[in-house]
């Protein structure tokens, strides 16, 4: 590398990694090197490398492993045009392309000006580095259609990519489509897609398939993010596995209308297009006007499914997530009282719930308006006068005393036409003109699109927050759109809906954490419907799945963690038989939940004595090792979709403390479990074992070496269905 060549380099400041983690303590770098314009990012083991073509066009060159000499870094060039069919644009992996000039492939950007012209040739004008981010400015051709792109680069090497379109002609435009980016992979036949699939209480379904030829759309067309499908995706090469191979994964950090375009063109090219889902898309802009992406973020391990999960929470614990907090032990009531909460029944709830351990009580759904069922009551935000004849100062000053945060269920977005608020604004709710409203759960969605309602919420939030004594929210919302109109603005401007309302819900979260700085909240919808690095940006935790049944959570929780990091993701033990009328010992569901974030949701008035002392015993254990399963490095040692076991392994920040859990689902034939062969820990260091049932665990010694745990392996004494244990490995100095 030629000094001069170097404009300029940006040097982030590394977080303090574990030893144990694969990343190497290397800055983060953003250069520019002038004379093949070509912009280097790079951190960790990662470089991204794209540049300005002989078009004046933005053409990506190099995305992997980092590299480390400039000289192999030389212009891009377009890709030749095939026979008369296909232009350059279809063989050149171009790194921002918009529609136009001969692309039949995924675009960045697509729009229609008023005057009907439609087409789009960006080319570079300008950039910046300044503040961690490189700024590219492209224009159009011939118009003064402008875009600005983002750049970021972690310290771990995940990229952050986003997008604005700005008009700077004289005449209305119509953005059709804005993608965060596209990430073009290197040329490879043998791609496999790693995401989630689902459905209510059976969310985060991983599915594994191979890139073919054509394109494989991830989206939600739902108004929410969804529980169909989740805005992440893993690519491997050469069949990675969870320790081992190339992999690259992204996600989007968008609560709304969602699109990933996994496509393979016909010349071989593997790429991934994010952003606003432009199903039902229209947003005009107005000269001077500008519209604004998602951001899109990717990284690259060559270290296997496990690195990429673990590069993916690190980065959403360090930098999206609001507060670094450990989760607190919470009781929730919705599976114990459902909707018939009362002032009493809550306080004896709450009475046991604190001698077990419990730090956060929440009081789920019921506790408004008419609401004794899910057919009325939706909207009115104030409290049942007959459920709570003195309010919920009582309850709360209760809860308090008993040494525990006051959580309260909310479920803003939505109203039941039975309510006070439909009854007064029944134009609120989503609907178009002269056609029927779809109900779900016997609710409407409100128009949160709408200015008025946005501050309607906000007024109706704060108030509840200010007057009351409440730490946390559960923020619910237990529909999608339908009927998604807005006939209150003019025709032009009624598909701004989707991106509007969610703007507005961010803007309302945002607002209420700012006037609270000590508020937590929690995103659910229906279970798992609202989970992303949007809405993670601004909420603590989330509701992984309505489904609590321990064996399907723990494919629900797997699937959870190829994504999003165990610090954000709840998990109750509660009554059985349960979801599928399945029951399963109370040991098999605390050694489920607290692979997470640990809440009680049992009906505690009706727990025998031994199981309150067990769940007391669990609790105060779970409290031993949590900011290592909160904060750890999580290594899944053995999935559940592979067999009749499952073990999941975390290892704290500084390496000194490691929790095993073991699950055995059924046993067949009498095999006994094979030995389980541990992962991230330091071979070279002695480990004192501290089993959680010492007979469940073979132990030839209690001090191990980090070698033979990793090689050799630890052997579970396991048997029957549904058994399962735990063990606390203590680095020795
Ligand atoms: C949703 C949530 C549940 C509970 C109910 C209350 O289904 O996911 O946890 O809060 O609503 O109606």
């Amino acid at each position: 590398m030629r000094h001069s060549d170097i404009v300029a380099i940006v040097m982030l400041k590394a977080p303090a990694l574990a030893p144990l983690l694969l990343v190497p303590l290397l800055h983060a770098e953003i250069r520019y090197l002038p004379s093949p314009k070509l912009w280097h990012l790079s951190a960790a083991n990662v470089s991204y490398v794209f540049g300005v073509n002989n078009e004046n066009q933005l053409q990506q060159v190099y995305w992997g492993p980092r590299l480390w000499r400039d000289a192999d870094l030389t212009p891009p060039h377009t890709g030749l045009p095939w026979a008369s069919f296909d232009t350059p644009g279809m063989t050149t992996p171009e790194e921002y392309p918009a529609w136009g000039g001969g692309r039949h492939l995924e675009t960045c950007l697509k729009l229609t000006r008023a005057d009907g012209v439609r087409d789009v040739i960006l080319q570079y004008v300008t950039h910046s580095i300044q503040n961690g981010a490189l700024t590219i400015h492209l224009k159009d051709k011939i118009d003064n259609i402008r875009v600005t792109l983002t750049y970021r680069i972690s310290p771990t090497g995940i990229l952050e990519k986003k997008a604005a379109v700005h008009n700077s002609t004289t005449q209305t435009i119509t953005v059709e489509s804005l993608q965060s980016g596209v990430w073009n992979l290197p040329l490879d036949s043998s791609y496999r897609l790693t995401t989630t699939f689902g459905r209510w209480a059976g969310e985060w379904q991983l599915e594994q398939e191979d890139v073919r030829p054509g394109q494989k759309i991830l989206e939600s067309r739902r108004g929410l993010t969804s529980h169909q499908a989740n805005p992440w995706f893993m690519l491997d090469t050469g069949r990675a596995s969870e320790s081992h191979g190339r992999v690259w994964f992204g996600a989007l950090a968008w609560s709304g209308n969602w699109r990933l375009t996994v496509e393979q063109s016909t010349h071989g090219q593997v790429r991934v297009t994010g952003g606003y889902n432009p199903f039902d898309l229209a947003w005009p802009l107005k000269p001077g006007e500008s519209l604004e992406s998602p951001s899109f973020y990717a990284g690259f391990t060559t270290h296997g499914f496990g690195e990429a999960s673990r590069l993916l929470h690190r980065f959403t614990r360090d930098e999206i997530l609001p507060n670094k907090r450990l989760r607190p032990v919470l009781y929730n009531s919705w599976e114990a009282t459902t909707f018939h909460v009362t002032e009493e029944g809550q306080k004896a709830l709450a009475t046991i719930a604190a001698k077990l351990g419990v730090e956060r009580f929440v009081m789920d759904d019921g506790w408004f308006g008419a609401r004794n069922n899910d057919r009325a009551g939706l909207g009115d935000w104030t409290v049942n006068p007959k459920k709570f004849p003195r309010g919920l100062k009582p309850l709360i000053d209760h809860v308090h005393q008993l040494g525990m945060d006051f959580g309260l269920w909310v479920e803003p977005e939505m109203v039941n036409p039975d309510s006070g608020l439909y009854r007064a604004h029944p134009d609120w709710a989503l609907h178009q003109a002269g056609r029927p409203r779809s109900e779900q759960r016997n609710q409407l969605m409100l128009n949160l699109a709408r200015g008025d309602v946005k501050e309607y919420l906000f007024t109706v939030l704060d108030r509840l927050v200010t007057e009351n004594d409440i730490q946390f929210l559960k923020w619910d919302a237990n529909r999608n759109m339908t009927e998604p109109g807005w006939p209150e603005v003019p025709p032009a401007d009624q598909k701004k809906l989707y991106i509007q309302y969610t703007r507005n819900l961010y803007e309302i979260i945002d607002r209420l954490r700012r006037k609270h700085p000590n508020l937590e909240i929690e995103s659910c919808s229906g279970g798992g419907g609202r989970v992303d690095l949007g809405i993670l940006r601004r909420t603590d935790q989330v509701w992984t799945s309505d489904n609590t049944d321990a064996l399907d959570r723990l494919r629900i929780q797997e699937g959870f963690s190829y994504a999003y990091p165990t610090r954000v993701m709840m998990a109750w033990v509660t009554d059985v038989p349960n979801f599928n009328h399945r029951t399963t010992p109370l040991a098999f569901r605390f050694l489920t939940a607290m692979q997470g974030a640990l809440g009680i949701g049992n009906n505690l008035n009706k727990m025998s004595a031994e199981d309150l002392d067990f769940s007391k015993r669990m609790i105060a254990w779970y409290k031993s090792v949590r900011a290592t399963i909160q904060t750890g490095n999580l290594y899944r040692l053995a999935s559940p979709r592979a067999g009749d076991f499952t073990a999941n392994q975390y290892v704290s920040e500084d390496g000194k403390q490691s929790v095993v859990f073991g699950l055995l689902h059924a046993q067949h034939f009498g095999y006994p479990v094979p030995p389980l062969r541990l992962a991230g820990l330091d071979e070279k260091a002695v480990y004192r074992l501290h089993p959680l049932h010492p007979d469940k665990l073979e132990l030839p010694t209690p001090e191990l070496s980090g070698a033979w745990l990793m090689d050799h392996g630890l052997s579970f004494r396991l048997t029957g269905d549904y058994d399962a244990t735990a063990v606390v490995l203590e680095r020795l100095e």
